[in-house]
């Protein structure tokens, strides 16, 4: 009998498949070999681990399994669902809490008011005396603080102030009203897919909510203790440092004086250094001042010598410069290049922090802002969500340690990304391209602190393969990639290690879960 071809195939196939001794042996080394090379590739993968971060790595590891084989099971895996919907089932989860007693060293991108629950603005700051509010007639909200009449508002604004005590007292229902506003300042709602149809609805309303409680965080008063309430809640979810972007807008008294720049930053600098005294293991914080990206480069170039201004006077402070707002809405970097250069071309060293690639639009000019910022010798980038796609700029960022800063609630809530298992820094992770994880702006987005988007890095971006290896790299990455001198480094660095090594051994022993 002739043999076809295929059949003969077919015969030295199974005679393959069935040989045990030469080759099953080999390709089961292969196969070993391969996994190993990528456990070793992702991120912390060279890390080795002490006994006992090794026991406490089998502890967590344990948890982690168990908790996405039973999200399997039902079909519900909190990384993959809204963050609206998952922030529920993500406290519920015992590696959350684990993360959340993690010390996760620096929180790096961050914005002024952002920052803190908003609880606290509601249930006490509209309650002082002299809050007036006003209703715009889009639904919006505008407050001001004010001890005689409140000057005029905008008349596309509103059209009277009203002085809220009064207003309140007038009410049927409080509870009710409280309730309303603090819907105003957080994009929380029940149906976020059908409420927020595309990222431009979205972005129009996290703009909103921070033109609504503008005029409760720009008054002094409530100005210094939003951020060291905000310094309190970090620190309270085993955060050491903070840097955050700040717009620097001016800051008013009751009879409507208002403060310049250096007032704002010079009181940052006093909250921050009160809180670091006050907590001999907190850091303290410095600022990003950051000015919007709608703005034309004439403006840019504006802010960017003040920024140098106030980089010379408060160096303990002052770590550089970032553009905010939508960044497919504003200019891109690159058209903003005679503004960005002014400091290059007068020798003058003014570090950028830009975000850049917080983007969808594949191949747009926006896109290329990751390119941009490295032309422009950014110290870090903020999100670079499209980096996956710029191989070049994949590896200047490799090759000069150039880390992204990874928000992941952030970038689904604004609709970049839905399931945070395809999350683009998926395979940064898994190549351990240089990172840190950072929450933006928590309080917006019903989050707090850092350790929910701790949670979606761990275990919905990374996997089922990130371990306690992943996390300590991240932490002592958030630190090391920090604006922090080298000995002020070094100083927090050897107080995370303490607080690293105590959570290791209650980890390891199975106490304080
Ligand atoms: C707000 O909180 C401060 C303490 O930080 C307290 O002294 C003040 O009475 C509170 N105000 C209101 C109106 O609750
Ligand atoms: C006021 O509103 C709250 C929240 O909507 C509700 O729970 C409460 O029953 C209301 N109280 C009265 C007296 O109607
Ligand atoms: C904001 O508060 C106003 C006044 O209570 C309310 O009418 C409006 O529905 C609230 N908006 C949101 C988005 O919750
Ligand atoms: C970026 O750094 C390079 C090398 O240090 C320098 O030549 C260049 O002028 C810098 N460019 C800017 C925009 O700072
Ligand atoms: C990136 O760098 C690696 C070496 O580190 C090199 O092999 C590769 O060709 C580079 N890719 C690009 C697109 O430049
Ligand atoms: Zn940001």
């Amino acid at each position: 009998m002739l043999l076809t071809s295929q059949t003969k195939w077919s015969a030295l196939l199974l005679a393959i498949v069935v040989s045990p001794l030469c080759l099953a042996l080999p390709l089961d080394d292969d196969r070993k070999a391969l996994i190993m090379k990528e456990k070793m590739l992702q991120i912390g993968g060279e890390l080795s681990l002490t006994a006992q971060e090794e026991l406490a790595n089998k502890k967590l590891m344990t948890l982690k399994n168990e908790e996405i084989k039973q999200a399997m099971k039902k079909g519900q895996f909190p990384p993959s669902m809204h963050f609206f919907r998952a922030k529920k089932l993500i406290e519920e989860s015992k590696v959350f809490h684990v993360l959340k007693k993690m010390p996760k060293g620096a929180a790096l991108h961050l914005h002024d008011f952002g920052i803190l629950s908003v609880d606290w603005l509601v249930k006490n700051v509209t309650y002082r005396p002299h809050c007036h509010i006003c209703f715009t007639p889009l639904s919006n909200l505008k407050f001001i603080f004010a001890d005689r009449a409140p000057p005029t508002p905008k008349p596309e604004d509103c059209s009277e102030w009203i002085l809220l005590s009064k207003y309140r007292g007038e009410l049927q229902n409080v509870t009710e009203f409280d309730n309303s506003l603090l819907q105003n300042f957080t994009l929380v709602l029940d149906n976020p897919e059908t409420a927020y149809s595309d990222q431009a609805v979205i972005w129009a309303r996290f703009e909103n909510i921070f033109g609504s409680i503008e005029g409760l965080v720009h008054y002094a008063p409530v100005f210094r203790e939003y951020f060291a309430r905000g310094l309190e809640e970090f620190y309270e979810d085993n955060v050491q440092y903070l840097e955050l972007r700040a717009t620097l807008y001016p800051v008013y008294e009751l009879n409507g004086q208002t403060h310049d720049k250096e007032w704002s930053l010079k009181t940052y600098q006093e909250v921050a250094q009160k809180f670091a005294k006050d907590h001999p293991d907190f850091t303290g914080a410095r600022i990003i001042y950051s000015d919007h990206r709608m703005k034309d480069v004439s403006h840019i170039a504006e802010s960017v010598q003040t920024a140098m201004k106030l980089r010379v006077k408060f160096p303990e402070s002052m770590a550089g410069f970032d553009l905010v707002g939508q960044e497919d809405k504003g200019y891109p970097l690159w058209a903003l290049k005679e503004a960005l250069l002014l400091p290059a071309t007068q020798g003058f060293d003014l570090p950028y922090f830009f975000h850049a690639g917080e983007t969808d639009w594949q191949g747009t000019s926006i896109d290329e802002n990751v390119l941009d910022a490295l032309v422009l010798n950014t110290t870090r980038i903020g999100h670079g969500f499209a980096l996956g796609r710029h191989p070049v700029a994949k590896n200047i960022s490799w090759n000069r340690d150039i880390p992204i800063e990874v928000c992941p609630i952030s970038n689904q809530v604004l609709q970049l990304v839905s399931d945070l298992r395809n999350h683009p820094a998926a395979s940064l992770m898994s190549s351990g391209h240089p990172m840190v994880v950072s929450s933006d702006d928590p309080s917006i987005f019903g989050a707090k602190g850092l350790s929910y988007d701790f949670y979606e890095a761990f275990v919905g971006i990374g996997g089922m393969k990130a371990d306690l290896r992943t996390l300590k790299q991240l932490a002592m990455n958030s630190i090391k990639y920090s604006s922090l001198s080298v000995d002020k480094k070094k100083a927090t660095k050897e107080v995370w290690q303490k607080k690293w090594d105590k959570f290791v051994d209650d980890l390891a022993r199975g106490t304080k879960l």
